[in-house]
């Protein structure tokens, strides 16, 4: 199966950036499945149901969120009405929607998509991810129940992020992180058969802090006094993502590529 995960869509700029994109791609490399992650899509903070939409219609199977996932609130009863979102596994026990899902790609194979959120460096102590992680995919044998699975680790930290692949070594498809908006050079098929990157990266505008015009974050680093808002950073957005390709018999990786479209970045495709 040819599958592309996009990082973080940030903003109007990101929004825009995969609507304009997602479907020729999708033909171009006649992808089976795709995961997008919109926990930054409106306005830099969490996904509205609209901006959710708009991604499904643009070709993406599932759409993916993260420790802003509720930060609209409207996404706290849409998740319960559009199976194709996930938030993370331990996020919280009483979060609405679900963690993990079985959805069907190209030829009625069947992809997991589940979402962990790391503990190093983040905001809230969250529930341990690895117990969460290893029953899902004990739940959905890759190569069995399953012809791919997809687990996206979010979190600061490139060390739990690198730990869960190797946890999920040989069990899932491909393991890849997200949250940290900036996309990592170590992309690899691990020993046990899957794609790793530590960081697929951002959909936005890489001439900012981190999606966000740099403005408000600077004042805030520079000088410890916040005045503003956070605004998404509205030049053109670089596309950042993870292309896999898998045997369908095995579940297993047989080619992973980091993908950088567009912007500032510099390119890179499968
Ligand atoms: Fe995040
Ligand atoms: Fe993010």
């Amino acid at each position: 199966m040819k599958m592309l995960y996009l990082g973080d869509v940030v903003g109007r700029a990101g929004r825009e950036a995969v609507t304009a994109r997602l479907p020729k791609l999708r033909e171009d490399w006649r992808l089976d499945f795709v995961v997008v992650n919109g926990e930054n899509a409106s306005h830099g903070m969490g996904l509205t149901g609209a901006h959710a939409k708009l991604f499904l219609d643009a070709g993406a199977d599932v759409v993916t969120l993260g420790d802003h996932a509720f930060d609209q609130k409207d996404m706290l009863q849409f998740i319960e009405t559009e199976p194709r979102i996930i938030r993370p596994l331990n996020y919280a026990k009483t979060a609405p929607g679900r963690g993990q899902g079985v959805f069907a790609a190209r030829g009625g194979r069947k992809v997991l998509v589940a979402q962990a959120l790391g503990r190093v460096f983040m905001n809230r102590a969250f529930d341990d991810p690895f117990s969460a992680v290893d029953a899902t995919l004990r739940a959905h044998p890759r190569g069995g129940m399953v012809q791919a699975a997809i687990v996206d680790i979010h979190c600061e930290a490139t060390s739990e992020k690198m730990g869960m692949g190797h946890f999920c070594d040989g069990r899932a498809s491909l393991v890849v992180g997200s949250h940290t908006h900036v996309p990592t050079a170590d992309a690899q098929i691990l020993p046990g058969g899957t794609a790793f990157q530590s960081d697929a990266g951002m959909c936005g505008d890489y001439n900012s802090v981190i999606g966000m015009d740099r403005a408000e974050p600077l004042r805030r680093f520079v000088t410890g006094m916040g005045k503003g808002r956070f605004v998404p950073a509205e030049g053109e957005a670089t596309l950042c993502g993870t292309y896999v390709e898998t045997d369908d018999r095995t579940g297993a990786a047989t080619r992973v590529a980091a993908v950088r479209l567009g912007g500032r970045l510099a390119e890179a495709h499968p």
